[in-house]
């Protein structure tokens, strides 16, 4: 049987803390055909343990055919590293941010198109059990409000290479909250405004550590506070997404939404919160164990059996949010989603 093949642009951490183990043990039908990293240590080490190809540049590596070059560099290079790919004719999957500004995404959506090339991005959470368990719940629930909390910890160290500076990262609503984000928009669909405050409670960066923001959705004006940071310490506690309904709650919690409960408000006592083991699941860490569902189900989906993997295009509402939450804070008023240009800080 033929097995889809994978380029791998960019070997860091999630590579070396998630996606080897991943290709190595969990993946069915597909291997890693080529990798680079301009940093030799480890482009040598990955060439080793994956037992594949390499090159000595990009363009040298881009010219190895495979059926889709997987991009894990820092986010504020993923646009001219898609333009890149897209030039030399390669699919591709992209780890979240897609990108950081919003026409970016729009630029390299209409490229693909154009060139007729498959177009994905990274945001596993999406594939937790416990979020498709709470996606098809919610439906019919008469949701009052949504609270979210990130309660993560990243030493000063963390901030000494890109991370934290707006060009490339942006600060933990960019990098770590911006999967949570995501869930909202996947949960509840586009926001109609949002207001934030930002702030540095214990690192120092360019960006932010701590990020407070209130968000109303279109759907039924539902209202949803956010509070996320990485100033907590000494380890990352919970991203938890909490569901406040008519008569019940439905909480997302653990490490990364990897588990769910509900408490249910009967006359006048509130149920034991009720863990759904079936929907939840242990993680070892933050990243969560979901990139094998979103790399199976594109390899599933090009021999045509499975459900249709996320297409980058498909997650613009999330990344207009993340501008909007911090164009909030730098004009100091409600940004809306109907606005033309979303431009913040971002990728400056
Ligand atoms: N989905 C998730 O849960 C998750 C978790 C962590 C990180 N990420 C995302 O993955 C991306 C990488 O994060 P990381 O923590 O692994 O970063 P990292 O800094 O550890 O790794 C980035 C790598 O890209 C390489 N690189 C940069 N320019 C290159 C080029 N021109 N050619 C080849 N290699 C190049 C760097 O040398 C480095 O090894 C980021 O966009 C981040 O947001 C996703």
């Amino acid at each position: 049987m033929k097995k889809i093949s994978f380029s791998i642009l960019g070997l860091g951490r999630v590579v070396d803390k998630r996606v080897f183990h991943m290709f190595k043990n969990e993946i069915k039908n597909g291997y890693v055909k080529a990798i680079f990293d301009i940093n030799k240590n480890k482009k040598n080490k990955f060439k080793k343990l994956f037992n594949c190809a390499s090159e000595n540049s990009l363009d040298k590596f881009l010219k190895i055919k495979s059926d889709f070059v997987y991009i894990a560099s820092e986010s504020g290079n993923h646009y001219k590293h898609i333009l890149k790919c897209f030039s030399f004719g390669r699919n591709v999957i992209v780890e979240k941010p897609p990108v950081l500004k919003v026409n970016e995404l729009e630029i390299l959506n209409k490229i693909a198109k154009k060139k007729k090339l498959k177009f994905y991005t990274i945001f596993q959470n999406r594939l937790n059990k416990s979020v498709q368990y709470v996606k098809k719940k919610i439906e019919k629930e008469n949701i009052i409000f949504v609270d979210l909390s990130l309660i993560w910890s990243r030493p000063q160290s963390y901030y000494q290479d890109w991370h934290g500076n707006w060009k490339l990262d942006g600060g933990v609503l960019a990098q770590q909250g911006i999967h949570y984000v995501d869930l909202l928009i996947y949960l509840f669909g586009d926001p109609n405004k949002c207001i934030s405050l930002i702030s540095n409670k214990v690192n120092k960066l360019q960006a932010e550590d701590t990020h407070t923001s209130l968000i109303s959705f279109k759907k039924k004006g539902l209202s949803c506070t956010v509070n996320m940071s990485t100033a907590f310490r000494p380890r990352d506690f919970e991203a938890s997404i909490k569901i406040y309904c008519k008569e019940k709650i439905i909480n997302l919690a653990g490490l990364c939404c990897n588990t769910v409960s509900v408490d249910k408000l009967i006359k006048k006592k509130i149920s034991k919160s009720n863990i759904l083991r079936n929907f939840s699941e242990k993680v070892p860490s933050g990243y969560g164990l979901s990139h094998r569902k979103v790399f199976q189900e594109i390899i599933d989906y090009e021999f045509k059996k499975k459900t249709k993997p996320l297409k980058a295009y498909q997650t613009l509402s999330t990344i207009k949010l993340v501008n909007m939450m911090y164009k909030s804070f730098d004009e100091r008023r409600w940004v809306y989603f109907k606005e033309k240009k979303i431009i913040s800080k971002l990728g400056k």
